[in-house]
């Protein structure tokens, strides 16, 4: 199986020092990898240094053999790079459907500007937002939002998706469903980079668990043999995981 994704030796930071210390990571085509760690660990720094936000110090990033290092975030997108970030990842202000043709307009290359933002498969993967396509985005509930901002980084048509902490604060409805609708985008071919705190249920659907702590990869290992690791439970999911694994 090719690689889509290889992030080399990758080091970034703020300001003085790096919070990035050499990270590696592959992402398999068609694959699920979701990055768990401990809080201030840099998995939202190395999401944001890999779509270009923050300035990537040493190492590199390949996407189908073509490195994104020296390329502008929009053109990461073109190259097959989309991300929804942890925070402030819809217009507020704006409605529903002016989001989603905004994430397009502004995303896309010239020649999707002509096709519609909302096709057929976005609206099956997403079929509460037809209905809201009118509402202010900031109306919706938390999860409605998070499905939103989903659905915009779908409309470019990426072959990786980058997702940070996308069940963070939802309910437990939402939460299945945003993890039902992230399988749903893997099974069409998207290969996704998640990054999630609710370790147990992010696993179950994927293939592969990288473990940050510190700046570093700790741990690279099959997702279903870290949800068979007591230890690593205890260590970076907490006690309640635990419970609800044996439950
Ligand atoms: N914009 C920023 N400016 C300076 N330091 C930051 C910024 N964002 C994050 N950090 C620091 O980088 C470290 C890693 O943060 P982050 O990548 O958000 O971790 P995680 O997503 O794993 O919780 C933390 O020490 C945090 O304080
Ligand atoms: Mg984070």
């Amino acid at each position: 199986m090719s690689d889509i994704l290889v992030i080399k030796e990758l080091h970034a930071g703020y300001g003085e020092g790096d919070i990035l210390k050499g990270i590696d990571i592959t992402l398999p085509a068609g694959r699920v990898v979701t990055i768990i760690g401990p809080n201030g660990s840099g998995k939202s720094t190395l999401l944001k240094t890999l779509a270009g936000l923050l300035l990537a110090r040493r190492g590199d990033i390949v996407l189908k053999e073509q490195s994104l290092r020296d390329l502008s975030p929009p053109r990461r997108v073109r190259a097959g790079l989309s991300y929804v970030p942890q925070e402030y990842n819809i217009f507020r202000n704006l409605t529903v459907l002016e989001n989603l043709k905004i994430a397009r307009e502004f995303m896309a290359d010239r020649k999707m500007r002509g096709g519609t933002a909302i096709s057929d498969e976005l609206i099956e993967l997403f079929p509460e937002l037809p209905g809201k396509f009118k509402a202010r985005a900031g109306n919706l509930s938390g999860g409605q939002r998070q499905m939103l901002a989903f659905a915009c980084a779908l409309t470019v048509h990426p072959e990786v998706l980058m997702l940070d902490e996308p069940s963070a604060g939802l309910s437990p409805k939402y939460m299945t469903d945003i993890f039902d609708t992230v399988k749903k985008v893997n099974a069409r071919g998207v290969s996704v980079l998640m990054v999630e705190q609710n370790a147990i249920e992010a696993l179950r659907i994927s293939d592969t668990c990288v473990v940050m702590a510190n700046g570093h990869v700790r741990l690279t290992a099959l997702a279903n043999q870290v949800l068979e690791m007591k230890d690593l439970h205890s260590l970076y999911l907490g006690d309640a995981k635990e419970e609800a694994v044996a439950s």
